[in-house]
């Protein structure tokens, strides 16, 4: 692919690295402040310090009131589309604007203040990004919870968080079924210590809710009220350092982590990024397909794109289905996308129903200039597809939820690198990638490692985990001081280009989405006839992983394992939710272990994937490996 020679990469990184405070307090700049930083970074704050600790700002102001009043008025800064919903709409910044501060003060009303979280449980519609934005506003938290969810998940999420309000929709549609979402709600209340006083819910045609009375209310009436009253919120000016939002992923265990992203970093780390990493101007048209209830769709759905006067577009569908294979060709086309970004899995799931691009031939995809990946590791098949059929360069992107941009990148908007498949490129500014061994120590170039990023991380990474500063240090910053953890494993090769080869913990990732196996084996632990079990991702070729459960049964268990394997899967459904994509648990008589007792789900691992194995020197019987290979076997593994 070839690649823009010119690129400044290198200058740029090299001047981040000489003065990482000049470089972030001139980035600063693309900011509107209420009080401008005067200090960029303080190191004595937080777990290992605080960017832009004296500034005062509004990230909604920045989002909406400043393009309005910049003659983006009349631009439109939402556009929904929903094959699944049958409804297109456009919303110019003025009509969000009125939207958003009417909610506000709605929000308000209820007694919704600076600091006060607000959970939010909604589908890809328009009044979600509203709701974020609404909050932002007044300086309230929000915290998105996914829709694929299961009710047990939302009240783990609302007991940490303890919202003073939850907004939600009455449903939520996937592919030829509606998800109502009233009923989830009120069972994770009922489950929740923490009880929001109010709940305010944007009535879809598709599913009414069933409403308490007292503590639920229409959101359409009490906004229409507030408009007609003549009401809008205005900016509540907040720290920079004050928390955003708060967005729960995966850790090692149930309890899902508060990662927390502050207003004033978020905003100049996005900033910086749609220009020099996504090369997109203000006006220009961005299409991130991801889902507001992840982190992609946090910063490239909701966030980055208006923050930087351009186009968003909110896409709820599917990339096949919906009704076909050419769904996001159509998207590019009917808006005039210039970038799309989205996780690999998407273009698996195209590229197995469309091979040959047929449905490309329908659509005039001229205006899109990249394709950005991230998610998950883009297979370098994958990958050579996409460049084949779009003709256009796809750039690979190595971030987490943690750190809400891109860790390692291709920055069109500095100048193409050369691309090599399998590999995100470089580390972008603000990021000391490096890899490590058990020690700490460097590795050479080529081996395999720890990836850690040097500290302090950039504006816009989390300063910590929601009230939990104890759990931050514990789970990224003590095993490799003066480091932060990533959890990811890989390499470098000479010309200082990662490789990102999976998780050195207990994650996995099953069609882009962030799991813990860790938190699946609690749910199937909870099952009376298991005595024992363990989840391992498997390789998959749609979705990259999927979640493989093996479990031993009680003795004296007298329902036939077929019955049991069935009530576990429902049981994971149920308990974590669709999402969690979990279809495989098989029964063995035993799991292999070490002789000091730990599970070897490494071996079990490579046996499913068909990949070369050995006996570990440590296992305590190695007859139970040919035992679990027999038993995919008998799965079809
Ligand atoms: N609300 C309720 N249920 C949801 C949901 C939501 N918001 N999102 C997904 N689900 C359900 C799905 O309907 C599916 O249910 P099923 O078991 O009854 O079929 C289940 O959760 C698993 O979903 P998923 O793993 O996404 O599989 P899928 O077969 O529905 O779709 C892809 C496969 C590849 C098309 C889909 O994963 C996709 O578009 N991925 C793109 C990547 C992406 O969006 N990544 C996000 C981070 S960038
Ligand atoms: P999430 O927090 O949901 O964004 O998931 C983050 C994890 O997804 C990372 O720690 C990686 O394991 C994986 N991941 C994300 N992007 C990539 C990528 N471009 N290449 C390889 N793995 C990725």
């Amino acid at each position: 692919m070839s690649a823009d020679r010119q690129s400044t990469y290198h200058q740029v990184y090299a001047a981040w690295q000489k003065d990482p405070s000049g470089f972030w307090g001139e980035a600063a700049k693309a900011i509107d402040w209420i009080e401008a930083p005067k200090k960029i970074f303080d190191e004595t704050q937080g777990p290992y310090g605080r960017w832009f600790p004296d500034a005062v700002c509004n990230t909604c102001y920045n989002l909406l009131d400043r393009h309005v009043a910049n003659g983006r008025a009349d631009q439109d800064a939402i556009i929904y589309d929903s094959p699944v919903a049958n409804t297109k709409r456009k919303l110019t910044y003025a009509q969000v604007l009125d939207e958003v501060s009417a909610l506000a003060a709605v929000l308000q009303d209820f007694g919704v203040e600076k600091g006060d979280r607000v959970v939010v449980y909604m589908p890809m519609i328009p009044e979600a990004l509203m709701a974020m934005y609404a909050c932002a506003r007044i300086g309230a938290i929000h915290s998105v919870v996914f829709g694929g969810f299961a009710a047990k998940e939302l009240a783990t999420r609302i007991d940490d968080a303890k919202p003073k309000l939850i907004l939600t929709a009455s449903c939520g549609i996937e592919p030829g079924r509606v998800v109502p979402y009233k009923p989830l709600l009120d069972t994770a209340i009922e489950l929740s210590e923490s009880k929001p006083a109010n709940v305010v819910i944007f009535a879809r045609e598709q599913a009414q809710a069933k409403m308490i009375e007292g503590r639920d209310h229409d959101w359409t009436t009490l906004v229409d009220a507030a408009k007609a009253a003549g009401r809008r919120a205005p900016c509540v000016p907040v720290k920079a350092t004050d928390p955003l939002y708060i967005l729960y992923t995966s850790g090692t265990t149930g309890i899902p982590k508060g990662v927390v992203r502050d207003n004033g970093g978020h905003m100049v780390a996005l900033t910086w990024t749609m220009k020099n990493l996504y090369g997109i101007e203000p006006g220009e048209v961005f299409w991130s397909a991801s889902d507001v209830g992840w982190v992609v769709g946090h910063s490239y759905i909701v966030y980055g794109p208006l923050l930087h006067g351009a186009t968003t577009i909110v896409y709820e569908g599917k990339p096949i289905g919906t009704p076909d294979a050419g769904a996001f060709w159509r998207v590019i086309e009917e808006y005039g996308a210039v970038a799309l970004f989205t996780a690999p899995t998407a273009f698996r799931a195209i590229r197995k129903e469309d091979p040959e691009a047929t449905f490309l031939k329908k659509y005039s995809t001229k205006t899109l200039r990249t394709l950005f990946l991230a998610g998950e590791r883009a297979d370098p098949d994958t990958v050579a597809w996409a460049e084949k059929v779009l003709g256009v360069p796809v750039v690979d992107h190595w971030w987490q939820t943690e750190t809400g941009w891109g860790i390692v990148g291709n920055p069109v908007g500095l100048g193409l690198l050369p691309i090599k498949h399998g590999s995100p490129t470089v580390p972008m500014p603000g990021y000391d990638v490096q890899i490590v061994d058990e020690a700490a120590k460097p590795v050479p170039d080529g081996q395999m490692g720890s990836i850690v990023i040097k500290l302090p991380l950039p504006p816009g990474c989390l300063p910590t985990l929601w009230q939990q500063d104890g759990r931050m240090r514990e789970s990224y910053l003590d095993d490799f001081p003066g480091y932060y953890k990533t959890a990811d494993a890989g390499f470098k090769d000479e010309d200082g280009y990662l490789f990102i080869m999976g998780r050195t913990d207990d994650i996995i990732n099953v069609a882009g989405h962030r799991l813990s196996t860790g938190g699946m084996e609690e749910v199937l632990a909870s099952h009376p006839a298991v005595a024992e079990c363990a989840v391992i991702g498997i390789k998959d070729a749609l979705k990259g992983e999927q979640p493989c459960g093996f479990v031993v049964l009680k003795s004296g268990v007298t329902q036939s394992p077929l019955q049991i394997e069935k009530e576990i899967v429902q049981l994971v459904r149920d308990k974590i939710g669709p999402v969690a994509a979990f279809k495989i648990a098989i029964t063995v008589n035993r799991l292999p272990k070490t002789r000091s007792g730990k599970i070897l789900r490494g071996t079990m691992k490579k046996i499913a994937d068909g990949d070369e194995w050995s006996t570990p020197a440590t296992i305590d019987d190695p007859a139970i490996l040919d035992e679990i290979a027999a038993a995919l076997g008998s799965k079809g593994i």
